[in-house]
């Protein structure tokens, strides 16, 4: 049925605002768990854009939540980041409140990336014996003397194994940034009458928005990049180092905010300690766990998964009363109480597959797409330049920099380049001003990876927000609800230099709580009282 509409449409070489390509329809039973209204379609595009005559395509499966006040003011396309996360399931959970917050006058749109659940997935290997030694020989770079030279031959031994057991020949060229770029803009012609570009990124979201921005600069009517990478370090870098930069001013905000809220609210300020007291213990708890990994569940605590969990509950404050309750009882417990407590935590994770071979498909397709995408590669002896580059990670941040070393070993020494790379340096004007996004303490994406992006990007405004987590929607504020509802409906920017409240971490301030302050300030109409309510449910 699709084809046969593409087809019609190029027959009659209508204009692309001519052609719906798109049949909609119900999504198959059982695919998404919600009681939201979703419809499911498909489109098919080109596998290799640098070969316009080759008959090769690939099948978009794509989601959409329509807009709640019709008619639709057109299509958001979202992304979550990764790279290596599909996008659907993701955009089906947060669209009710993604609604709220662009005003509900927009269908959301959202398909798998390339390299991703259902589209091209990249995988290394399907065996299991295989994924079982790449997760086991995933550790930190700091784990011993001997880790940065082992993970350095774990990812040239990973390559190979890519290489001869996985689907990479077929796919790796076919995945990159760029050419997901392209499948947006083929989605945004075929969703909408005037073929624009409305998007809504975050995290490597933010770099796949700069990317379609500088390809693309005269179709993007809207964009909000929201917790904004550096797309020259994901490029051109053999580690995302500016990414990383304030990982561990963020770690030490949740002690001072703990003190700061006292122990009413934080488990650890009831110890009597200072917030610098209180981390210095908690690295030294680092340091004992490197030296004694503990079993916990059917897993074994180590130095990578203490650090890892730790990095977790930076990406926003809402867990941090619990947090501050876990390393209260960790850090100043016997070996045999750690074990009890570690091995509910541990067994809870392995419930969500939070851990295991599910959660490793994400780093296949993680090293698939973002390994493609580096233009740059490493000696493939370990030396000097790889010693300076795994330096420059663990001086860049004390808490993430081993943790991400895996990553480099990997990419530098990748058997694979993207097709297409935009080379280019980030600097246009867009159709229509970009809206950048970033809290002042975010530990994934620093505010001064979002100013490098807006700089570039001609009349961009730049919406601040001050407080700490990983992007915007990870901070909720009336004021930041207001400036991005105000984007999506009238393009309006904030005033340059505005900056954003936040609620101090530890109140358990929320969405819901946003939601109910501007319902009081009289912002709802009746469709948007039923958005509220699907959000505050
Ligand atoms: C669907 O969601 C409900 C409510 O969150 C949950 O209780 C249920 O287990 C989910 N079912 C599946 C199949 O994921
Ligand atoms: C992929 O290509 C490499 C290099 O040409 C080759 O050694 C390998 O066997 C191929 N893998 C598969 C699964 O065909
Ligand atoms: C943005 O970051 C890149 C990479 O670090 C750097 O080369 C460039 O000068 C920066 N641009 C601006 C405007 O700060
Ligand atoms: C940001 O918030 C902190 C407290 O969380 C406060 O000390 C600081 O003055 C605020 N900065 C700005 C620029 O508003
Ligand atoms: C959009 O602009 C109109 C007209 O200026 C104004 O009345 C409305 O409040 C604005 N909406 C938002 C959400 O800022």
């Amino acid at each position: 049925m699709q084809t046969i509409l593409s087809g019609l449409c190029l027959a009659a070489l209508a204009p692309a605002a001519a052609c719906s390509g798109i049949q909609w329809r119900a999504c198959p039973e059982g695919e998404f768990n919600t009681t939201v209204a979703v419809q499911c379609g498909t489109l098919r595009v080109p596998l290799d854009y640098t070969q316009p005559d080759s008959s090769k395509t690939l099948d978009l499966e794509l989601v959409k939540i329509p807009a709640a006040v019709q008619p639709s003011r057109g299509s958001i396309q979202l992304n979550f980041g990764g790279p290596g996360q599909p996008t659907r399931q993701d955009a089906v959970a947060l669209g009710p409140l993604l609604q709220v917050l662009s005003g509900g006058e927009h269908d959301l749109l959202a398909f798998d990336p390339r390299g991703t659940g259902k589209t091209a997935r990249f995988v290394c290997t399907a065996d299991t014996y295989y994924i079982g030694q790449m997760i086991a020989e995933m550790r930190s770079g700091d784990d011993s003397d001997t880790a940065l030279r082992r993970l350095w031959e774990r990812g040239r031994v990973d390559g190979r194994i890519c290489q001869q057991q996985g689907n990479g020949n077929t796919t790796a060229e076919f995945i990159g940034t760029a050419f997901v770029a392209r499948d947006m803009m083929r989605v945004a012609e075929a969703v909408d009458p005037d073929g624009l570009l409305r998007y809504w990124g975050f995290s490597y979201g933010t770099t796949l928005g700069a990317t379609l921005a500088a390809m693309f600069p005269e179709k993007v009517d809207k964009m909000i990049i929201d917790g904004v990478q550096n797309p020259h370090d994901y490029y051109h870098s053999h580690a995302d180092f500016e990414e990383w930069s304030d990982m561990d001013s963020s770690f030490s905000t949740f002690f001072t905010s703990c003190i700061s809220a006292g122990p009413s609210k934080c488990a650890l300020a009831r110890l009597g300690k200072t917030a610098a007291a209180l981390e210095a213990d908690v690295w030294a708890y680092f340091d004992t766990i490197r030296a004694r990994p503990l079993a916990a569940g059917t897993s074994i605590f180590d130095l990578l998964a203490v650090k890892s969990f730790a990095v977790e509950q930076l990406r926003s404050t809402a867990f941090w009363p619990e947090f501050a309750e876990l390393l209260a009882a960790l850090v100043y417990s016997t070996e045999a109480q750690q074990r009890a407590y570690l091995d509910a935590l541990m067994s809870q994770l392995e419930s969500e597959k939070l851990l295991g071979p599910a959660a490793f498909d994400g780093v296949q397709s993680l090293f698939g797409i973002h390994c493609g995408d580096r233009t740059v590669r490493l000696p493939a002896e370990f030396g000097e330049e790889a010693e300076a580059t795994f330096e420059r990670l663990r001086k860049t941040s004390r808490l993430i920099g081993d943790n991400v070393a895996h990553i480099t070993a990997h990419c530098a020494q990748w058997p694979w380049r993207a097709k297409e790379t935009y080379m280019g340096d980030f600097k246009v004007k867009t159709r229509r001003p970009v809206l950048v996004a970033s809290n002042t303490r975010d530990g994934f994406t620093p505010l001064r990876s979002a100013m490098n992006v807006s700089e570039g990007l001609e009349g961009s405004g730049l919406l601040v927000v001050n407080g700490t987590g990983h992007a915007v929607l990870n901070t909720p504020s009336v004021c930041s609800f207001k400036a991005i509802a105000a984007y999506w409906k009238n393009g309006t920017l904030p005033a340059p230099g505005a900056v954003c409240e936040s609620a101090p971490a530890f109140d358990g301030y929320s969405w819901a709580n946003v939601i109910e302050e501007t319902k009081a300030a009289g912002l709802g109409s009746p469709e948007k009282r039923e958005l509220y309510r699907r959000v505050l449910r």
